[in-house]
């Protein structure tokens, strides 16, 4: 699909916590986003995965993941990364996206990852990152979604469900699987 549309790099949104803020992140943050991104698996995934599976790269890794993404040309054009940010606490999670990347071209952009610190969950602050997530997306001409998780991840599929999202199918992902969720109309979730 192409996309013609460039994201504003400058937006920032604060969405319907007035507590909270999701601007587009900068390269400056992503030892921060690689910190939460180990931390928010270190604290969710040992209720349903191995040790072995809970961090798959070190905190480092993570962070150069991070700022390797924030520097790409294509950041900011077809692909996001956005913060959400608390007064006192800082960048509490994160969320990124682009195109779809598993051939489902039913649902042309994807939520590849979404993130907060487990102080912050339950409070609404992954939908306010969702619908963000959708808003970048939309605004870039994608008209549908899907986010895939860990066939294990109770929580997050009873996310995804309650925010509208159908389950796709399962795939093979390496040696274990991935379920994934889909949005038709990716406007339902702004
Ligand atoms: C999955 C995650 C992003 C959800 O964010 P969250 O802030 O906890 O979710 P919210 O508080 O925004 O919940 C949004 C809605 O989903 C519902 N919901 C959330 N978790 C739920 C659960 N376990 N069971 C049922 N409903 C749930 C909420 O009740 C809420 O519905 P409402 O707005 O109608 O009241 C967050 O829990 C997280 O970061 N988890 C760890 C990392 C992870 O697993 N990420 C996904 C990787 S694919």
């Amino acid at each position: 699909m192409r996309v013609v549309e460039r994201f504003n790099p400058s937006s920032v949104r604060v969405l319907r916590s007035p507590a909270v803020g999701v601007r587009d992140a900068t390269p400056e943050d992503a030892a921060r986003i690689g910190d939460v991104h180990y931390r928010a698996r270190a604290e969710a995934y040992p209720a349903f995965l191995p040790p072995a599976r809970i961090n798959t790269r070190t905190l480092a890794e993570r962070q150069a993941q991070w700022l390797e993404f924030a520097r790409d040309p294509g950041y900011g054009r077809d692909r996001f990364l956005v913060v959400l940010e608390a007064p006192r606490e800082g960048i509490v999670g994160f969320a990124a996206g682009g195109p779809q990347r598993h051939g489902d071209p039913a649902f042309p952009g994807e939520v590849w990852s979404i993130y907060l610190l487990g102080p912050s969950r339950g409070q609404g602050h992954g939908r306010l990152l969702m619908s963000e997530a959708a808003r970048r997306l939309a605004g870039a001409r994608y008209t549908g979604l899907i986010v895939w998780t860990q066939p294990e991840n109770a929580r997050a599929r009873a996310f995804y469900e309650r925010l509208g999202g159908v389950y796709v199918r399962t795939r093979p992902s390496g040696e274990f699987q991935s379920v994934g969720y889909g949005w038709s109309d990716i406007r339902t979730l702004l």
